[in-house]
């Protein structure tokens, strides 16, 4: 596939206003404002309320994204909605987005990749736009973590919160192109991160509630030994395929997790931390919508200019992991 292909035209994004910080964790559970700084770099994150769904956030983030791109809803071929935290166990989600948005031209499916979600949505939708079977795409990555996150368990209790981020895709215009995509997984890793019940597996029963089984459950260190390699592994790989080298990137946009991993790939793309985007501070880890939350405020920001080299990098569940190269 020569590129460029597609362009993303707009982003937008949307974060819920109730803000849950550390140290009101540390009223409800076994922790402390440093223990969690210093280990993950998250000092607050936000949580949609009981009527704040997936999809509602994701409509949110959508219409900004669409103004921003300058796209009438009504052009709109096609809805990716990147969750693990769907509406409903089916139909998809982006479904309900599309009715919402009244996207009535649109076909619509959900994606799950986790984590790396956003960046898999950007690869297919950049396909959709190759093939012919789309102009215009809508990949937005939304979700509402503290309906999966155990609060007794200190482990993972800290680390997530809700949000979602939007990208409207089109032909490749003058600006920001996608240069080049990188998408893996590694299967024999779906025990290491997980929700155990309420799929085929182990359908919901009295006695998985009971287990809590129905709560994310993860080993964070298996898990984070994978994302210090991946997360600079996949960041060069997006690099080598656009034909760029680690030094042209002017800002690097990886998936917000933890700052320790987040520092690890950017030691191994020899880039500086002022040349990294963060904001996992504010937000924690939102998963699929994650690295699209941190592209809209980039540009808002005005850290991106005209011609900047960018790469954006996930992992998550699966483990799966993406990557992508965006010129501006
Ligand atoms: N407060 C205080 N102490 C805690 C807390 C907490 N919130 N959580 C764990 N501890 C304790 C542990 O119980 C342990 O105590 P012990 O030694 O007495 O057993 C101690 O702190 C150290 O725990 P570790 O697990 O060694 O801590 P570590 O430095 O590995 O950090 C962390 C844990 C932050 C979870 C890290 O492993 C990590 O970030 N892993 C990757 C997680 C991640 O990014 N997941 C992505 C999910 S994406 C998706 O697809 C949903």
């Amino acid at each position: 596939m020569k590129r460029p292909i597609a362009s993303i035209l707009g982003t937008g994004r949307f974060l819920p206003s109730k803000v849950l910080t550390n140290a009101d964790l540390e009223k409800s559970i076994d922790t402390t404002d440093e223990w969690i700084y210093s280990r993950t770099g998250i000092r607050q994150r936000r949580i949609a309320g009981p009527k704040e769904l997936p999809s509602d956030m994701a409509a949110s983030a959508a219409k900004l994204a669409l103004a921003k791109a300058g796209i009438a809803v009504g052009e709109l071929d096609a809805i990716i909605t990147a969750t693990l935290t769907p509406d409903y166990p089916f139909p998809a989600t982006a479904c309900v987005v599309q009715h919402k948005l009244g996207a009535t031209k649109a076909f619509t499916f959900d994606l799950q990749a986790a984590c790396s979600g956003f960046i898999y949505g950007l690869a297919v939708a950049e396909g959709l736009i190759a093939s012919g079977a789309a102009r215009y795409v809508l990949v937005v990555g939304s979700e509402k973590l503290s309906t999966i996150t155990d609060w007794e368990d200190r482990n993972t209790c800290v680390l997530f919160g809700d949000g979602a981020g939007a990208a409207v895709l089109g032909p490749a215009s003058d600006r920001g192109r996608l240069m080049s995509v990188y998408l893996g997984a590694d299967g024999s890793m779906v025990p290491k991160l997980l929700q155990p019940a309420g799929g085929s597996a182990v359908p919901a029963t009295a006695e998985s509630v009971a287990k809590r089984m129905h709560f994310l459950k993860m080993d964070g260190k298996e898990v984070f030994k994978f994302a210090v390699r991946i997360m600079g592994e996949a960041s060069a790989e997006a690099v080598r395929r656009a034909g760029w080298e680690s030094k042209d990137i002017a800002l690097f946009i990886p998936h917000q997790a933890n700052l320790r991993i987040i520092e690890a790939a950017a030691k191994f793309m020899g880039l500086p931390m002022e040349r990294v985007f963060i904001n996992l501070d504010q937000y924690g880890n939102t998963s699929a919508a994650s690295v699209a939350i941190a592209l809209d405020e980039a540009q808002e920001q005005g850290r991106l200019k005209s011609g900047d080299k960018t790469v954006m990098v996930a992992f998550g569940a699966g483990l799966t992991w993406a990557s992508c190269a965006i010129q501006w």
